[in-house]
């Protein structure tokens, strides 16, 4: 007989079903509320995207010496990224080979050895086991290395990936856009400023925020430099108010070419967000008013900037990578963000302001001055990541359209659910696959 102090198990009305929204999923409309604010769908994202993607962690700036490292942590998941006393790159998982406890505990630091605080096994920063106190005659501790992360660094950014075979496009991807990034010698600068700003929503909002400008009136400040063009792909979808800033931005992008043609800074848009496992955009654009930096009136916030090209007016060199980053990189400085998810409602957005390694703060830049736009925006967006939370979370919600500027929200959404369905082996509902080919 069943007892009656045991709750049957529930089982997940169509509604809340992970796999039946997966397989449903309509294009060009938000998602279903359950992605957003599950806890079912919080675990999936961690398994299925954040343990078998190329994911962006850190900058090689933030690792410049043997025994650097940093910490990134998702979920159950710990990884140390170090440098190791060869000058290599490595990615090791955060569990001792003892008997499991986490090795190190701080975001970031420097050590000459990894020590275990349970039993002291002790291991270099290539992962190797270089001590463990009081073991048995034979004990082998080249057994014992630390389990490897893949990691790969292109153009002094640094990308880590969980899964035992991890997507193999980066290879194809990295060719594109190292040329791209190479010429900003972003692995030469130095860490100006780092924050971490934990947002009141889930993950993909944070992306979704990022993929448009739809929303950037919300950002005065931005708006001295950045066009809100951005995201309109043909002249007849600006909006007249618009109509103005357009020309504006015609003529700065002529100009902006020529420099980058004299430079040899390649500059067309590649845009392969939703058709790779590694999707990616990049693309070089104009800025407004000086169109050096991200400051009030446009020009650079560092004397020294990050190259020898003479000019300072560069624009910014842009790119959105799936699931987790995007950069904006100017003449004087490089800014780039990472995104990890915290819980069904809480993101880590962390931002990384690079400079010149020689430049000297206070000398060379005024760290507010270089900070305030992005750190100001940053609130801006988390704020209104905070409402579209509030909003989802109501039983009221339902999805909505993404119109012609959102078309990067639908591209990442698209990117999202087709690798929900791919690594989970879900098919497409029949219906759906008429929508996407109507
Ligand atoms: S668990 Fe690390 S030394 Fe024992
Ligand atoms: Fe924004």
């Amino acid at each position: 007989m069943t007892s009656p102090f045991v709750a049957p198990k529930a089982v997940p009305s169509p509604a809340e079903d992970p796999h039946a929204l997966i397989a449903d999923r309509l294009t060009g409309e938000s998602l279903p509320a359950p992605f957003y604010v599950s806890q079912d769908f919080f675990d999936l994202d961690l398994d299925e995207i954040f343990s078998k993607s190329w994911l962006f962690v850190a900058t090689e700036a933030e690792i410049p010496d043997p025994g650097d490292y940093v910490t990134i942590t998702f979920g159950t998941r710990s990884v140390i990224v170090a440098r190791d006393d060869d000058g290599r790159v490595r990615a090791h998982h955060n569990v001792c080979r003892h008997r499991g406890a986490r090795l190190l505990t701080e975001p970031s630091g420097s050590t000459g050895t990894i020590v275990c605080t349970y039993h002291s096994w002790t291991y270099g920063m290539d992962g190797r086991l270089e001590f463990a106190d009081a073991q048995a005659p034979g004990f082998d501790k080249s057994c014992y290395s630390l389990r490897s992360v893949h990691v790969r660094t292109i153009a002094g950014l640094v990308f880590i990936c969980l899964a035992d075979e991890p997507p193999s496009d980066i290879d194809e991807v990295a060719a594109i856009i190292e040329p791209y990034l190479a010429p900003h010698r972003l692995a030469e600068a130095k860490v100006a400023k780092q924050t971490d700003l934990v947002e009141d929503g889930n993950w993909k909002l944070v992306m979704e925020n990022n993929r448009e400008c739809y929303h950037c009136g919300g950002h005065p400040e931005l708006l001295n430099v950045f066009f809100p063009t951005w995201g309109y792909s043909s002249t007849d979808a600006i909006p007249t108010r618009l109509a103005p800033v357009f020309e504006r931005y015609r003529r700065a992008t002529a100009e902006q070419i020529e420099i980058w043609d004299h430079r040899g800074l390649p500059y067309p848009r590649i845009e392969q967000l939703d058709t790779r496992p590694t999707g990616f955009h990049i693309e070089r654009d104009a800025l407004d008013l000086a169109g050096e930096s991200f400051t009030l009136d446009g020009s650079a916030a560092s004397r020294r900037r990050l190259t020898d090209i003479p000019e300072a007016r560069l624009g910014r060199l842009s790119m959105h990578l799936q699931p987790n980053m995007w950069l904006h990189v100017t003449s004087d400085h490089a800014l780039l963000f990472s995104v990890i998810p915290v819980a069904a409602d809480k993101t880590l957005v962390r931002t990384t302001w690079l400079v010149h390694r020689d430049a000297d703060e206070g000398v060379d830049y005024d760290l507010d001055h270089l900070t305030g736009m992005w750190e100001t925006t940053n609130q801006q967006d988390a704020d209104l990541v905070a409402l579209a939370h509030q909003g989802i979370s109501s039983p009221a919600y339902v999805p909505g359209p993404y119109g012609p500027s959102e078309f990067q929200v639908e591209a990442f959404i698209n990117w999202y659910v087709t690798m929900l369905r791919c690594r989970l082996g879900i098919p497409v509902a029949p219906d759906v696959a008429d929508a996407a080919t109507a």
